[in-house]
């Protein structure tokens, strides 16, 4: 259905008063899969994208989206600090008039993602830490747009849950998602995982995922700024933005795990702690290295499978980022850009490797374009919920089931963020309950 075709659609549906908020959103009149037709149409010639988080990885994915489509354009930006939408702005410059960004379509403060996702583009970038990312995903597929969803999904049970929500209205929207994940859209990894999942080593019997580096950056804390503002700017730190580093940035190799093994725990044990970034005044609250025994659902044989995860964050140790799997008849090591198979079928990736930062973009454009949606979202919410298990387990010292991470009331999002004071988050010890004050549910 071409554009006028679909205009008159709607108004022979009765919404003509509504046709302002037609042409501007698409799909929020529409039945959704017209709308989802009539987007296919108009995207065959330009793809409009929004970023909201415009921040390193929000500037960078918006560029790898520019590579992906030669026909795409950032048409809006957003973001809590009026500063990172200028410095995004000025990187993207560089694009040469492909990221020309009209006034009128760049919003600041902590409801510009609703400035965003009311101009008409057909995606949106979701990049601000994390704790943000439920809400905005929700708000983003009612708002009929696609999504280049950044990992991870949430930073709490409540969270997940809100996501799961989401996801299904996405495809009920026949919305495409795809997340940031980019393992996933990696040609090694993509070979191996099929190669593995085809029996390559047998069936999995155990595997050991690490991400262990040493310190990230942080923001030193600034007296003139608000305790919200020091928190965000220093994200990291603060659990209910990032959800700890076993989260942000382990859930990579955690959603390895997921997809070799095609399944997602059953419980888990975990140690934890901070024994080198304890200064509350840089480094919040989180913990700086995690080790979690995941038990996974047994085998064909019927014997129990087990995944070693480690992240730690600590300067002057050793270096290791990658996923090894043992299974019944050989052995796989996988890290970016390596994959090789040992036993008795052995292989090694020697083929081209692809940009996967930019090949998640041209999955998600051609998805959008093809009218056939992706939608990653779940994934990227079961693989989020692992690490957020593994987390909880290393906290409390408690063994965490799957049921009691996707079903826990945890909703460490503050109530009536301000940009004001904000209490800081006391450090998890384990063997008591955290967070230390019970949670009120929240529904999605
Ligand atoms: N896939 C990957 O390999 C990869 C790499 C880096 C970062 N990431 C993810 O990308 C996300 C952003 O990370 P980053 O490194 O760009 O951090 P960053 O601090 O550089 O950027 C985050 C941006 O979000 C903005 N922001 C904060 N709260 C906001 C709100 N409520 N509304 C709008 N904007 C808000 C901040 O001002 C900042 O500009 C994180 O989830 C991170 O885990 C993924």
């Amino acid at each position: 259905m071409n554009r006028r075709a679909f205009m008159r659609k709607t108004a022979a549906l009765g919404a003509a008063a509504a046709l302002p908020s037609v042409l501007r959103q698409g799909s929020l009149v529409a039945t959704a899969p017209d709308a989802a037709r009539a987007r296919a149409a108009r995207l065959g010639s330009e793809l409009r994208i929004g970023v909201i988080g415009c921040g390193g990885r929000g500037t960078g994915a918006a560029t790898n989206a520019l590579e992906a489509s030669p026909d795409a354009r950032i048409t809006a930006v957003g973001d809590l600090f009026e500063d990172r939408v200028a410095s995004c702005l000025t990187q993207l410059a560089q694009l040469r008039g492909r990221a020309e960004v009209a006034p009128a379509n760049r919003f600041v403060g902590l409801q510009a993602f609703e400035g965003v996702l009311s101009t008409p583009c057909d995606v949106v970038i979701l990049a601000t830490p994390p704790g943000f990312r439920p809400q905005h995903f929700a708000a983003a597929v009612d708002a009929g747009k696609h999504v280049f969803l950044e990992k991870p999904g949430a930073v709490d049970g409540t969270g997940i849950r809100t996501v799961l929500a989401a996801a299904a209205r996405a495809d009920e929207r026949r919305l495409s998602v795809v997340a940031g994940t980019q393992r996933r859209h990696e040609t090694s990894y993509r070979e191996a995982i099929e190669r593995i999942r085809g029996g390559a080593i047998g069936d999995i019997v155990a595997a050991r995922v690490f991400w262990n580096t040493g310190s990230l950056w942080h923001k030193q804390r600034d007296p003139t700024r608000s305790d919200t503002e020091n928190q965000i700017r220093n994200w990291l730190y603060h659990t209910w933005l990032s959800g700890d580093h076993i989260v942000e940035q382990h859930v990579h190799n955690i959603d390895i795990a997921n997809w070799a093994l095609g399944a997602n725990p059953v419980r888990c044990v975990a140690v934890g702690g901070r024994q080198v970034r304890t200064d509350p005044a840089n480094f919040g609250h989180i913990f700086d290295h995690f080790a979690v025994d995941f038990e996974y659902p047994p085998a064909r044989d019927g014997a129990p499978r087990f995944v070693l995860s480690m992240a730690r964050q600590q300067d002057g140790t050793a270096g290791r980022v990658e996923e090894v799997m043992r299974g019944t008849r050989g052995m796989a090591r996988l890290a970016s850009g390596f994959a090789q198979i040992t036993g008795e079928s052995p292989w090694q990736f020697t083929g081209q490797n692809n940009n996967p930062y930019v090949e998640e973009h041209v999955d998600l454009h051609a998805a959008i374009r093809s009218g056939t949606p992706l939608n990653e979202a779940r994934d990227l919410a079961y693989s989020t919920l692992t690490a957020i298990m593994g987390r909880t387990a290393a906290y409390t010292g408690a063994e965490v089931s799957w049921d009691e991470a996707l079903n826990d009331p945890t909703d460490l999002f503050p109530r009536d963020l301000q940009m004001g004071a904000l209490p800081q988050a006391t450090v998890p010890m384990p063997g008591r309950p955290w967070p230390p004050t019970p949670a009120t549910p929240k529904s999605p």
